[in-house]
């Protein structure tokens, strides 16, 4: 419905004007906020909330070459033996650019409300992305249907969706444990002071359980079970556990379908080494700050996104390891995503976007 300003010539002129602009809001493509990460990726379009949260999938028929679907469709399609399953994403960055736009194409799409339209897309990258890395991923965003792109590092995203007020004079920490890649950066006045990333993350915990189990019992594990068992029962204050939890595998040798038990200390075990890893970078990033910035992050303390902020006791880990206060997000796997979605609004006023 138009709206009516005034009376008259200039009135009309309003009207007119109005709802003009209101049907351009109806026809062009909302702003897109995009968290692409190694294991899933989540989408927001402005005005209409979170349209995706899906794994970093596409399933390709091994005949024909073409992609069969992407998403949740692809994680339950690929164990139908005629499709692989590629993950677009090594580490946190694109690994195969032609995986990537056709995970983003759909998704893109859903969120266009006519689907002619091309949208602004606002996409995270890793601190530590490279000058290559951060070109294909804005290849990927603009082949998937993007008009105009914006990157923005990924823990300065996670810190606003987390909560944290970035603006403040005081410094803040964040690290961000996600699948490929741990980013961990300081805050101050909205710019970030100091940036670590460490390509070790959550896929490598379940690396490092596959590993133990083949060495342990002969037995490959099926896809997705190393992880339900570092989600399910892996800790990082692994010591003395008791009891088993099966898994499902086949035999190294024989292909023969096995359920193997597998013990909560040797998953703990298996662990270990790669949460000390990622629990070691976030000493050493404490470690290397002026004094003067260090008493602000002792003060504020460490705030954790990402999936790997919900392993069992790895909060507590990295608080005993640095001797800083540490907090999870309340939601960590969407910080990343809630903090585009805010950094939106500032790329609407502000010049972020190249064409
Ligand atoms: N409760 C849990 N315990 C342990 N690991 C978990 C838990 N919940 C999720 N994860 C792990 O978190 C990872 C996904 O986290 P997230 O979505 O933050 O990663 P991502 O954004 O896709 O990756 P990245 O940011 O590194 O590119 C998966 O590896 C998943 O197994
Ligand atoms: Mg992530």
């Amino acid at each position: 419905m138009p709206v009516h300003f005034g009376q008259g010539r200039n009135g009309k002129m309003q009207t007119v004007y109005s709802t003009f602009s209101k049907l351009r809001g109806l026809l062009s493509a909302p702003d897109i906020a995009i968290d692409l990460g190694t294991a899933n990726t989540r989408l927001y379009a402005r005005g209409r909330g979170l349209i995706a949260d899906e794994p970093s999938l596409v399933a390709i028929d091994r005949v024909t070459g073409e992609v069969a679907a992407v998403g949740v469709r692809a994680a339950a399609l690929a164990d139908e033996g005629r499709r692989r399953r590629v993950s677009p994403l090594r580490a946190g960055v694109v690994a195969d650019l032609d995986a990537t736009v056709s995970l983003l194409e759909p998704l893109i799409h859903r969120a266009s409300r006519f689907g002619w339209a091309r949208p602004r897309v606002l996409a995270c990258i890793p601190t530590d992305a490279g000058q290559e890395e951060q070109a294909a991923l804005e290849k990927a965003v603009r082949a998937a249907g993007a008009s105009a792109v914006a990157i923005v590092p990924e823990p300065l995203a996670a810190a606003i969706g987390a909560g944290i007020d970035v603006a403040s004079r005081h410094a803040h920490m964040l690290v961000d444990i996600g699948d490929g890649v741990t980013d961990i950066a300081v805050i101050r006045e909205s710019e970030l002071i100091a940036t670590s990333a460490l390509r070790t993350a959550c896929s490598d915990l379940h690396e490092a359980v596959k590993r133990r189990v083949v060495r342990q019992s002969g037995v490959l594990l099926l896809e997705g079970e190393a992880e339900r068992l570092t989600r399910e029962i892996g800790t990082a204050r692994g010591l003395n556990l008791v009891g088993d939890f099966s898994a499902q595998g086949r035999h190294r040798v024989s292909g023969r379908p096995i359920v193997v038990r597998v013990g909560r200390q040797e998953v703990a075990t298996s662990l270990e080494p790669i949460i000390g890893r990622i629990v070691e970078a976030v000493g050493r990033a404490v470690k290397a700050l002026p004094p003067k910035t260090a008493s602000e992050i002792i003060e504020s303390g460490i705030c954790l996104t990402g999936g790997g902020a919900r392993l069992h006791g790895m909060a507590e880990l990295i608080e005993t390891e640095t001797g800083v206060t540490v907090k999870t997000a309340p939601d960590p796997m969407r910080a990343v995503i809630n903090g585009a979605r805010q950094m939106l609004d500032v790329a609407a006023q502000t010049d972020l976007w190249t064409n």
